[in-house]
């Protein structure tokens, strides 16, 4: 436990250098995006019409994915481990990189929860949902930080809409969060079963 919320209170207080530092290059994410994930995604808007890729189908299709629940493109056969932290809470997110604030009832894809999944999607599952068996279908692993950023930069172009609560951004709504991770924390020592079934 007290690992857990340690690692929880440290991502909450990095997240505030990591908007300022961690600036991703959408450019730079586009070739990034063509050399290495069009293999397996495709990026293809409402009317099918092929944004970006070869129509790669071992993959979900991205478009959109940024601010959307993780698992939820329809038809695509995801991993349990994906469909699973796509039904967290927000503040059920054991990694603490979920967005957080009133609009978002469950985790939906951001820039730090992004970034760490492409960097190890497997390994961040497991952490995300504390169950050491979860693997992600995604077997590939995005080596380089900056590079993790400027893809997530990418794929938020197709996100217009997508906004981060403004929680991040203020001491107040920060602290207030970790309290309530604190409480989920502790339901969590008891049985996880009640949380998550209903
Ligand atoms: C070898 C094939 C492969 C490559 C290469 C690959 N992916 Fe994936 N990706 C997948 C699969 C399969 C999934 C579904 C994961 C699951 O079900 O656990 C996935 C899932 C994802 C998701 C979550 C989608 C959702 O709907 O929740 C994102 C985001 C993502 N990939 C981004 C990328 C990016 C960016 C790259 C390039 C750096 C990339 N992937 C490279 C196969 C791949």
């Amino acid at each position: 436990m007290k690992l857990f919320t340690a690692l929880a209170t440290s991502t909450l207080l990095a997240a505030p250098a990591f908007a300022q530092e961690m600036n991703g290059d959408a450019a730079n994410g586009e070739s990034e995006f063509a050399r290495q994930c069009v293999s397996c995604h495709v990026i293809a808007d409402e009317s099918g019409e092929v944004i970006a890729g070869r129509n790669g189908r071992i993959g979900p299709n991205l478009h959109g994915v940024v601010g959307r629940a993780p698992g939820a493109v329809e038809d695509f056969r995801y991993s349990d481990a994906i469909v699973a932290y796509g039904e967290l809470a927000p503040e059920e997110d054991l990694t603490g990189t979920a967005p957080t604030g009133e609009q978002f009832e469950t985790v939906v894809w951001g820039p730090e929860n992004t970034m760490a999944y492409l960097q190890d999607p497997t390994a961040f599952l497991r952490e995300a949902l504390d169950d050491r068996r979860a693997r992600s279908k995604m077997a590939y692993k995005v080596r380089d930080e900056q590079v993790a950023a400027d893809l997530y930069a990418y794929l938020a172009t197709f996100s217009p809409d997508f906004e981060m609560g403004d929680e991040m951004a203020e001491g107040d709504a920060a602290m207030g969060d970790m309290d309530e991770m604190d409480h989920s924390m502790d339901d969590m020592t008891g049985e996880t079963e009640t949380e998550t079934a209903n």
